[in-house]
């Protein structure tokens, strides 16, 4: 087992109907009882979902709203000084709260009529076809689960501070909003693996750990990024590349550790110019004359 190597916890649902999220021993939460019985129940609501019902409540522990609390002020910190105006601007348009953890059904009525997104309950891992192709049709899979509280700045996995403060923030923007459609399309159009695998990298290093200039400074756009307390503060140490579409689906990254390779975007024009453009156009063969180009 690479327990180390794990991102979001496997889950298995048993013949009788009973969900277990399986946490590796290394997760802050392992030996609690009470908090894996919570994640089994979220979990449940993920796999019993059918798209087009509201999302089904999530119950929360008052620790987990503080948890919620505490992270939303520190990013919000953090974000005036780090996040790109787009980010900034589309946060204040969304209007999270800022005392609990809302509830999915609540993020996507704030969501839906700014820019047509919603969010759906995941209970873990989504197949990437499946997960970046409802992206085209305004839909974003999204875990339900909070962090263990007690270490309120690290998660091993993606939670509901990432998904949300992450990527709703960024979905509140009309312009980030058409890129992920894009990437959804891109998704559903490619055919081979590798030309899916590509895609998917290319959405890694932008949209969610992608960096930017703006006004000389190096800001944040990605969501991965803007939802790590401790990785906001480090991305500037980073090697910082060009964007470049070639390297950026073909280079290799390791998803347990900070994100030592990040690609730059002039301007949020030539993050549309270059990455919208071939989400919106690439196929198979376009993908492999770009692997093959010098
Ligand atoms: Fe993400």
């Amino acid at each position: 087992m690479f327990e180390e190597a794990q991102y979001f916890a496997p889950v298995a649902k048993r013949e009788d109907g009973s969900v277990t999220v399986e946490l590796a021993s290394s997760h802050p939460g392992f030996a609690d009882e009470v908090y894996r019985e919570r994640r089994n129940a979220i979990a449940a609501l993920a796999l019993n979902y059918q798209l087009g019902d509201p999302v089904p409540h999530a119950e929360y522990t008052e620790e987990e709203h503080q948890v919620w609390a505490l992270v939303s002020r520190e990013l919000a910190v953090k974000h005036q000084r780090y996040a790109i105006r787009e980010f900034l601007d589309a946060g204040e348009r969304l209007g999270l709260p800022k005392d609990h953890i809302p509830q999915l059904q609540e993020v996507s009525d704030r969501l839906y009529p700014l820019t047509g997104f919603r969010y759906i309950p995941a209970a873990g891992l989504v197949p990437l076809r499946e997960f970046y192709g409802v992206l085209a049709d305004g839909y974003f899979h999204s875990t339900q689960y909070i962090r263990h509280h007690s270490v309120p700045f690290y998660t091993p996995e993606p939670d509901i501070i990432h998904e949300v403060i992450g990527h709703a923030n960024t979905l509140a923007s009309d312009r980030f909003a058409e890129l992920y459609r894009l990437a959804g399309g891109a998704a559903r159009r490619v055919e081979s693996e590798g030309a899916l695998q590509f895609v998917s990298k290319v959405f890694w290093f932008t949209l969610e750990f992608g960096v930017m200039r703006e006004a000389s400074e190096l800001k944040a756009y990605g969501a991965g990024i803007l939802s790590s307390y401790g990785e906001i503060e480090e991305f500037r140490g980073m090697d910082i590349r060009p964007l470049d579409l070639k390297a950026m689906g073909t280079t290799e990254y390791d998803i347990t550790k900070y994100q030592d390779v990040l690609f730059e975007a002039m301007s949020f024009d030539q993050l549309e110019d270059v990455v919208g453009s071939f989400w919106a156009t690439c196929d198979d063969d376009s993908i492999a004359r770009i692997v093959a180009e010098g």
